[in-house]
Order: structure tokens, then C-alpha cells, then sequence
């Protein structure tokens, strides 16, 4: 039976890199004869111009559909004025919270040849590997009430809830335990308990939670010391499981310390590993239209799909090497670009881990 996969390039650079990503796709499609079928569809800004909404019914139900869903990226300056009910990133929020994608999976992995592009010195991040697992269908970014008003006094004033509960803590406790299992059985949890009520729940069970991983060794950290601890000691580190906010946060964070947000991909997850996957950048409307952004986060969110979606290990530890061979050429999109490398643009790279794919 083939497998269906949804493609939403969005917005900004989202064409751009998605384009690169899915002839990576065709060809893996090709080589390893992985039956993927390719479908096309609008989130976000291009939603709304198309649909008037940045997600459509039938978007939704063809995610739904879908076997597994690849997304470019959402968002722009062209639809920051709107109503806020139907901003882009609702369209984004919307699909993550009605697909069920709670669990997202964030790695940083410092690829050796670009040790230099971090803005941390060589011996503090040479050999990282960190993967984030945020929660990402609850918290302050779904809570309710949440709510802008004018007081009677004239004041305007806006306020936002951070509700979990029990359910949503452990299960996504479990995705970072089962994910530590098989790396190097060290799982730090994240919160605010010294200060939130969430994440005085959050801490308790996950530590009920980890009594079923007696194998796994689990520490806790507030969320300033481990902002503090990323950039001053990152290799401590093996899997972070934090809430929905703090997970984005520190995902930016963490990123920057492989040398640029354009390497990094990402899987959201539901409980049966359904899932979309996406390059941890946003839209980047600032270099949108100009062929220079990194396409290398979205070819590795492909690898990721067929890795946790399809189980094609093959196919996806072949889509990293061949991008580890292309930097190995020194080849570089602006991004990650050092003195002694060649600077080359968005279709050059993606044409660059094609031939290297092909050529394993
Ligand atoms: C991310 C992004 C989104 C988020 C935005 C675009 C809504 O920053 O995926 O990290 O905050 O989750
Ligand atoms: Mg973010």
C-alpha cells in the first residue's frame, strides 16, 4: 500500500526549501522504493490569501488522511496586521492540537564540519548531541481563558493561562524516557517548579513516571539554569523534556549551538508515531525570494519522517550522510558559511545532497 504524504510549503522561505526537500524525497522514493505518494496543500499566510483561513476544513482532513505530513514553514510581515484569531501560526497550532502531535522532538546535533559556524568555542560543542522533547498540543499555547480587554479605568490589559494536566505530563514524560532508552539514558526534566503551580505537577509526575525507568538516570532543572547551562556546558546533556513554551524557547536556543537554525529538523508526534515533520526555522521573511536559505533542516526533517513515520532506516541514515558528504565538500549556504568553504544558494545545496544521494 503506498503511504500518503501531505506537503505544506507555507510560507516565506517555505517554497523554497520545500522544493529542495522533495526531490530529495523523489529520489529516495526512487532508490529505496519507499511507495511514497506526494500531495500538495496551503497552511498558514498562503492559506489565508487561498482559503481565508490559515487552515482549511479540508486541509485538515486530508492531514488527517495523510500517512505523514512534511511542512515547510509559517507565517510574514503580509499578514501580521490581521486578526489575530486567524493568524498564520494559528493555522500551525491548529493542525498540531487537532492531529493530536504532542510530542515533538527537537535535536540538536553539531555536525563536526561546522564546528566553527557556532557562535560557542569548538571544545564546549564539538561532538553535541542533544535531542529537546517539547510538548506541544497544551500549556500556555492552548490554555483557556486567555483574553485582551480594556479595564473600566481605560487600561488595556491581556492575560494567558499554562493548565496541565496529569495525562498530558506523563505521556509526554514517557516519549522523553523511551527516547533517553535508547540514547544515553540521561533525561533532564525542565520547569519553573520554584515559582509555577504546572510545574509543580510537572515535576511529581515525572517523577512517578520514572519509577517504570529504573534504567534511566533523571535530573530536573528550572528553566533559567538550563538556558544558563545550554550555552555554558551543553554536552551535559542527553534528552531535555520540558512544556510547550519552554520547549520553544530553549529549541531556539539549542539550535544556535550547531551553528545555525537552518541545520535543525524536527518530529511531532502522536501516540501511535503519526506524525509532521518540520525545520525548527520559521518563515524567515526577511531572505524570502532570494534562493540563499538552508534547505538542510527540511531534507533532515524528511529523514526524520522516514525514520519515525515509515521505519525506512536505510532511507534516512542514507539522506544524512549524503548531507554530512556535501558538507564534507564545503559546500555552505549563508548561514553556516566560513572562511575556507563555498558559499553556494538554496537550489545548489538541494541539488548538492541529490547527487551525493544518488551517488551512495
Ligand atoms: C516553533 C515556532 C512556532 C511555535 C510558532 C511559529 C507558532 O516558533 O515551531 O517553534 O511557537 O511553536
Ligand atoms: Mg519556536
Amino acid at each position: 500500500m503506498s503511504k500518503q504524504i501531505l506537503i505544506l510549503p507555507g510560507d516565506g522561505i517555505g517554497p523554497e526549501i520545500m522544493a529542495e526537500a522533495v526531490k530529495v524525497l523523489n529520489l529516495a522514493n526512487d532508490k529505496y522504493t519507499l511507495g511514497v505518494e506526494l500531495s500538495f496543500d496551503d497552511l498558514g499566510g498562503a492559506a489565508i490569501d487561498r482559503y481565508g483561513v490559515p487552515l482549511a476544513d479540508a486541509t485538515l482532513a486530508r492531514a488527517k488522511a495523510a500517512d505523514a505530513i512534511l511542512l515547510g514553514a509559517v507565517g510574514g510581515p503580509k499578514w501580521d496586521a490581521i486578526d489575530p484569531a486567524i493568524r498564520p501560526e494559528r493555522g500551525l497550532l491548529k493542525i498540531r492540537s487537532q492531529l493530536g502531535l504532542f510530542g515533538n522532538l527537537r535535536p540538536a546535533i553539531l555536525y563536526p564540519q561546522l564546528a566553527d559556524a557556532s557562535s560557542l568555542k569548538r571544545e564546549i560543542v564539538a561532538g553535541l548531541d542533544i535531542l529537546i522533547v517539547r510538548e506541544l498540543t497544551g500549556g500556555i499555547y492552548f490554555g483557556s481563558p486567555r483574553e485582551s480587554k480594556v479595564l473600566e479605568n481605560g487600561e488595556r490589559m491581556a492575560y494567558d493561562t499554562l493548565p496541565y494536566s496529569e495525562s498530558e505530563i506523563r505521556r509526554i514524560a514517557r516519549v522523553g524516557f523511551d527516547m533517553a532508552r535508547v540514547r544515553g539514558k540521561k533525561l533532564c526534566s525542565v520547569d519553573k517548579a520554584n515559582v509555577l503551580a504546572s510545574s509543580q505537577l510537572w515535576r511529581a509526575v515525572v517523577i512517578e513516571v520514572a519509577k517504570d525507568y529504573p534504567d534511566v538516570e533523571l535530573s530536573h532543572m528550572y528553566v533559567d539554569n538550563a538556558a544558563m547551562q545550554l550555552v555554558r556546558a551543553p554536552k551535559q546533556f542527553d534528552v531535555m523534556v520540558t512544556d510547550n513554551m519552554f520547549g520553544d524557547i530553549l529549541s531556539d536556543e539549542a539550535s544556535m549551538l550547531t551553528g545555525s537554525i537552518g541545520m535543525l529538523p524536527s518530529a511531532s508526534l502522536d501516540a501511535n508515531n503519526k506524525g509532521m515533520y518540520e525545520p525548527c526555522h520559521g518563515s524567515a521573511p526577511d531572505i524570502a525570494g532570494q534562493g540563499i536559505a538552508n534547505p538542510l533542516a527540511t531534507i533532515l526533517s524528511v529523514s526524520m519522517m522516514l525514520r519515525y513515520s515509515f521505519n525506512e532506516a536505510a532511507a534516512a541514515d542514507a539522506i544524512e550522510l549524503a548531507v554530512s558528504n556535501v558538507l564534507d565538500q564545503g559546500l555552505r549556504t549563508g548561514d553556516i558559511h566560513s572562511a575556507g568553504t563555498t558559499k553556494v544558494g538554496t537550489t545548489a545545496m538541494g541539488d548538492a545532497v541529490v547527487e551525493a544521494l544518488r551517488s551512495l
